[in-house]
């Protein structure tokens, strides 16, 4: 059976994305900080190979905590998905060390970490399988810097950068790498903007979902680095460009 590590199971993308998984045949480990919420995403998934551990990934223990938790279970690892993140609008000016360091910790010091942190397992799983995968939810923010959420984007270029950095040092030996960049998704991170975007022109946790599911679906031979999902007023169309006038 292969096995799965998803982190930011406890709702949202990771959630639909550990769901994915499981109907694709995944023995599961989750992770989020909620251990109530993990619980009951397992739950809602259901059978005996999914397992919770919860705890913040801030913190370089935990990390440790997860990857031997997953070994005892597993012994190897066929996918890692870095899917953890947080948000927050800010204006630059009122951003504090805080306030940056809570982000970075999570959007890009987490995943530089665990990814590192997984190599034995993932080369096991290599050694297993003929292949292994890493997918990091980045975000369209990623792609091209957002008023108020400045530092966010930061992170997310660098979910990016290091994805592209994967691929070239990992690809040869077996192990694909996957960013993932959606627009905006409807979850708990997309509040701040249901006054003014309806919630049923966003895009769905399921459609992140289906695309880590249709990674673990491709051949050996085919890799998919980078994946743009967007809203039709995203990104490719200013709104002046759209409605001038
Ligand atoms: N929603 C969007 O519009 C959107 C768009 C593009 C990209 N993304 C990215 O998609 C990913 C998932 O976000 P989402 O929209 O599903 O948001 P969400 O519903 O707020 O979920 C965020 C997840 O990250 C976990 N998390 C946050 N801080 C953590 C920490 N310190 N340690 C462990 N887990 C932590 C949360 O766990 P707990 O709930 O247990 O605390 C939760 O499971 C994020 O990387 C986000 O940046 C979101």
């Amino acid at each position: 059976m292969r096995s799965a590590l998803v982190t930011g199971a406890s709702g949202g993308i990771g959630a639909a994305i550990a769901a994915a998984l499981h109907e694709e045949g995944f023995a599961l480990t989750l992770v989020g900080r909620d251990h109530a919420k993990l619980d009951a995403v397992a739950m809602s998934i259901g059978g005996s190979a999914v397992h919770t551990i919860a705890g913040s990934l801030a913190e370089e223990s935990f990390l440790d905590e997860v990857v031997a938790f997953h070994t005892d279970r597993h012994g190897a690892l066929d996918l890692l998905v870095n899917n953890a993140g947080i948000a927050g609008n800010r204006a630059v000016a009122d951003i504090t060390a805080e306030f940056l360091d809570a982000q970075l910790a999570v959007n890009i010091r987490a995943v530089v970490l665990l990814t590192a942190k997984c190599q034995p397992l993932l080369r096991e799983a290599v050694r297993q399988h003929g292949w292994a995968q890493i997918v990091n939810t980045a975000s369209n923010a990623g792609k091209r810097g957002e008023a108020t959420l400045s530092s966010y984007s930061a992170t997310k270029a660098a979910v990016v950068g290091f994805t592209e950095s994967l691929h070239d040092e990992l690809a040869t030996s077996g192990i694909k790498a996957t960013a993932i960049c959606p627009g905006l998704v409807d979850t708990a991170m997309a509040d701040v903007y249901r006054d003014s975007i309806e919630a049923s022109t966003m895009i769905t946790p399921r459609d992140v979902a289906e695309v880590v599911r249709m990674t673990t679906r491709l051949s050996a031979a085919c890799i998919l680095p980078e994946v743009v999902l967007l809203r039709p007023t995203e990104w490719l169309q200013p709104e002046e460009v759209r409605s001038p006038g």
